[in-house]
């Protein structure tokens, strides 16, 4: 959950680390910090806080030299200070390191360096790491880099220079994501490919255990224990567009924006009538036909995809499914049988926990398939199918389109399954697909009705308790809409089943508080609809989630958020949006910082 940048070749390197880093502060962004060297010396610049301390520095006296390594720091050992903050230098300044990620045997290690009077500046991991390489180092920094990291557990990516030899970075992606950029006589590496755009489309993307030397020359890519690896780079179409602001005052609402195209784009070349096509997923003769148990695992807002694609995979397709919470699920000593199939989500497919839960489902004999929105991902090298959800970069900390990208993959994997298993008849088939391939110029539609949304929204920033009800797939989308608006507004919310109100949380609705309904599933309406009745008379603010001709709910709430008709199985992919808007508007009449809430980072790469 940090952000490394590095660059070799004939331009100022800081610049470029700069301009690499500001793309890359979604990944954390309590400090910040770049080492350039020009042969003679290793200039470090750092500071805690936001990237503009670093700018300001930097800008004071830029350091010179032609190859430098960034960092952007989401704090995991020691708090976020100019100390602590990366690349991390040994004491005689001829060696600098930034790391992403967490050495576990940490203390082992620093007890054996201090025991070797060896002194620390900071409380970080890194350090070590820039002590053991200084400590090898025999004049050649790929094996003394090899041999520290050999010393080290952990899931991690790390990038070290040395004076010593001022053309060289050197490069290990243990875990953590680690993509090198090539460009023409000089090379870059990020954790992740927006800090590359701006330079180059084509990328290399480094695996678990492989170890990448850059020169201005090219890349040597190895694995760890030392055997060359060819790797043709691949073009990346993303354009620069797609990672910036593109108008939008934040990302995300830009990101919100684009989900008409990211739901086109999602259903592109795989969804024909009823007919789906999944290009990267091979089921074995025979094993789809005979699922007997679908696990979904994830995290966060991913989870909230999940609860929907349970009761979808359950209802749809009459398959017993269960939904955990990944960093429960690791811990947890499920029974799992081979005929089962796990499906873990990730936007990022870097989440340590999602990784951790998938494979454990994954060793004790399910077949694993990944949906998530980034190529090359950890979880896209561990599972045995892979739906990418073709989102894009999601930059806001707050995720919005990956999450709708992720229900709309899981449609379409259910009519896939639906179709093979023959629990799907061909009319009805038919009939979702149909909804599906409205779904984009729905949301088209739909997203042109802001204005109710901010209304509803200046009443919602006054109020410190917010409430999200719903029955099954309302449910599960009043989850997300709850921790849409938490994350980003600070205030508290809770999303609860509609029926669950009365067991306990009824007692703490009083006059005005306000309660957000989300009411589209006819199986339950009048079961919700009653629910509302008790908060309505407790003097709740009632704020209905409802199809545009559902006239019925008018009666029960004060005011109404309307979303296009489409089948109850789909409306998750509709009833997000203003809620997402919502959370949104909320946040800015709070004066928040919306793409960067307090606290939290985009991918959680670590336990
Ligand atoms: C909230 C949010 C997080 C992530 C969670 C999992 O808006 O984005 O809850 O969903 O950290 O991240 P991924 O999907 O990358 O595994």
């Amino acid at each position: 959950m940090c952000g490394i940048m590095g660059y070799v070749g004939p331009r100022q390197a800081s610049p470029i680390l700069m301009q690499g880093l500001q793309r890359l502060e979604y990944r954390g962004y309590d400090s910040a910090g770049i080492a350039v060297s020009d042969g003679g010396q290793m200039n470090v610049r750092k500071a805690a806080g936001k990237l503009e301390k670093l700018a300001a520095l930097v800008n004071e006296m830029q350091p010179a030299g032609n190859l430098g390594i960034g960092h952007t720091r989401w704090a995991t050992h020691g708090p976020p200070t100019d100390v602590n903050a990366h690349p991390h230098a040994d004491p005689s300044d001829e060696f600098a390191v930034v790391h992403n990620g967490i050495i576990e045997n940490f203390h082992q290690l620093k007890g054996e360096l201090v025991a070797a009077d060896k002194t620390f500046a900071s409380d970080t991991d890194t350090e070590l790491l820039v002590h053991l390489i200084a400590d090898e180092y025999d004049g050649d920094l790929a094996a003394a880099v090899r041999k520290a990291v050999a010393r080290a557990t952990g899931a991690y990516a790390l990038v070290a220079v040395t004076v010593h030899e001022p053309e060289t970075l050197v490069a290990v992606r243990m875990i953590s994501p680690l993509v090198v950029g090539i460009g023409d006589g000089e090379m870059y590496l990020a954790s992740g490919i927006p800090a590359l755009l701006d330079h180059t489309r084509k990328v290399v993307v480094l695996e678990d255990d492989e170890m990448a030397s850059l020169t201005p020359a090219g890349l040597t890519l190895e694995t760890l224990a030392g055997e060359t690896i060819e790797r043709d780079p691949i073009d990346i179409d993303w354009n620069v567009e797609q990672a910036e602001k593109g108008g939008y005052p934040h990302f995300m609402l830009k990101e919100i924006f684009e989900q008409p195209q990211v739901a086109a784009d999602c259903m592109l070349g795989r969804l024909e009538g009823s007919a789906v096509t999944l290009e990267d997923v091979a089921w074995p003769t025979g094993f789809a036909e005979n699922i007997d148990k679908v696990w979904i695992t994830a995290c966060g807002t991913a989870f909230h995809a999940g609860l929907s694609g349970k009761e979808l995979f359950e209802g749809l397709l009459r398959l017993p499914t269960e939904a955990g919470y990944a960093h429960e699920l690791r811990y947890r000593n499920p029974i799992v049988d081979p005929g089962s199939l796990t499906v873990a989500l990730s936007q990022s497919g870097e989440t340590a926990d999602t990784l951790a839960a998938a494979r454990l489902l994954q060793e004790r004999g399910s077949r694993l398939l990944a949906i998530t929105n980034v190529v090359g991902s950890a979880l896209t090298h561990y599972a045995d199918d892979v739906i990418y959800t073709r989102a894009g970069p999601e930059i806001a900390v707050a995720s919005t389109k990956a999450y709708l990208a992720m229900l709309i993959s899981q449609y379409l994997l259910a009519l896939d399954l639906g179709h093979r298993r023959g629990s799907l008849y061909e009319p009805q088939a038919l009939e979702v697909g149909a909804a599906l391939a409205k779904l984009p110029g729905q949301l088209e539609e739909l997203l042109k009705r802001e204005d109710g949304v901010e209304d509803v929204a200046q009443l919602l920033a006054g109020h410190d308790d917010i409430y999200f009800i719903g029955r099954g797939l309302d449910y599960a989308v009043a989850t997300e809409g709850s921790l849409k608006l938490k994350e980003i507004s600070y205030l508290h919310s809770e999303a609860m089943p509609a029926g669950e109100l009365k067991h306990g949380t009824l007692a703490l609705i009083t006059e005005g508080t306000p309660v957000v309904v989300v009411n589209t599933q006819q199986h339950v309406y009048d079961k919700t609809t009653s629910a509302l009745q008790e908060v309505k008379a407790r003097g709740a603010e009632v704020i209905g989630v409802a199809y545009d001709d559902d006239t019925e709910i008018e009666a029960y709430t004060d005011h109404l958020l309307r979303i296009p008709r489409t089948l109850d199985l789909l409306s998750p992919v509709l009833s997000i949006v203003p809620l997402q808007l919502l959370a949104y508007h909320v946040a800015e009449h709070r004066g928040l910082d919306i793409d960067q809430p307090r606290n939290l980072a985009k991918s959680v790469t670590v336990e």
